[in-house]
């Protein structure tokens, strides 16, 4: 698992495409840098006031056509050069075309957490990307296609290590593309500052092997268990009897909320509060008993549950996997 997204170590094709143009212009930038403080150096040291100055004004020279001549037309073809390496990166990757078989992502930010759609799957969940990996040889890529929406204010889509930032937009539909090189966990965040919980808007991408990946669908779509303990019958009866129904959305039943999470394969996932905990007894316990102790301003009230109605909330939702 990788714990910290580098960027340096790009593992998808339209990172890689962002990490060339990005180190060919640190290059670019470094040559001027050491271009400009080498003549500063090497001036501050060689015209030093001499122990022997007597104090007089040295010769003015003004206006030297070829100097100027020199500082400006440079500059503009450096910038030219910048202008045009960055815009044609940025085009193909925007321009890139889908195959027939990408994997197709709907991912709307909310403050604050990803819903994430399969609309060609049937598959509703939260946080966490599952897809297949790609391929190096573009002839056997197998890309996966976000288009990117928002249902209140603007976030940015940024998994480093796989592709660079998109913004999020209300009312604007915005696209990007994914085909990573290597399976494994791949971590991301909302980077673009949404308010009080913006900092704990996390996003994991988690990249399978082509028959992982199926598996995984294929367990999504599985109905879960029924609740069968007394407890988790209670907590179920708990569930629907509350205000839950309003915001979550559990699959086959009346909870068709769309404010919060689909919590249909809740167990399915790794964190909880996008990103804000590891998922388990503990964390789900304390965020049923008041989520604004884990997430402080998040949009979950706390609840008023008792310990005892906590305990069979959670036996329920520990069902749902
Ligand atoms: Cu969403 Cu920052």
């Amino acid at each position: 698992m990788r714990r910290i997204a580098d960027m340096f170590q790009p593992l998808s094709r339209p990172a890689e495409m962002i990490h060339v143009t990005a180190v060919l212009v640190l290059i670019i930038s470094l040559v001027i840098f050491l271009f400009v403080t080498g003549i500063l150096v090497y001036c501050i040291v060689k015209f030093r006031r001499p122990a022997n100055d007597d104090g007089t004004e040295p010769p003015q020279i003004y206006g030297s056509t070829n100097i100027e001549l020199a500082w400006t037309v440079i500059p503009i073809l450096i910038t030219v050069v910048l202008v045009l390496v960055t815009s044609r990166t940025i085009g193909e990757i925007q321009n890139a075309k889908m195959p027939e078989n990408a994997v197709k992502v709907r991912v709307v930010g909310h403050q604050w957490w990803w819903e994430v759609h399969y609309p060609d799957l049937g598959i509703i969940t939260a946080n966490e990307i599952h897809i297949p990996i790609s391929d190096r040889d573009l002839a056997k890529a197998t890309p996966s296609h976000f288009t990117l929406q928002s249902a209140d204010v603007i976030h940015s889509f940024w998994l480093p290590q796989l592709g660079g930032k998109t913004d999020v937009i209300p009312n604007k539909d915005n696209e990007t593309w994914f085909d990573p090189f290597e399976t494994g966990v791949y971590f991301g965040n909302c980077a673009e500052y949404c308010g009080t919980q913006h900092a704990n808007m996390l996003l994991r991408v988690i990249v399978h092997t082509k028959e992982g990946f199926d598996k995984w669908v294929a367990n999504q779509q599985a109905a879960p268990p029924a609740p069968s303990t007394p407890e988790e019958i209670e907590g179920h009866r708990l569930f629907f009897a509350n205000s839950c129904v309003n915001c979550h959305k559990v699959s086959d039943s009346v909870a068709v909320g769309v404010f919060g999470p689909d919590l249909t394969k809740l167990m399915t996932r790794q964190t909880i509060g996008a990103g804000v905990a590891p998922l388990n007894k503990d964390t789900l316990w304390s965020w049923v008993r008041d989520p604004q102790v884990l997430k402080p301003g998040c949009y979950m009230p706390d609840m008023k549950l008792h310990d005892k109605e906590v305990d069979a909330v959670v036996a329920y939702l520990q069902t749902l996997k």
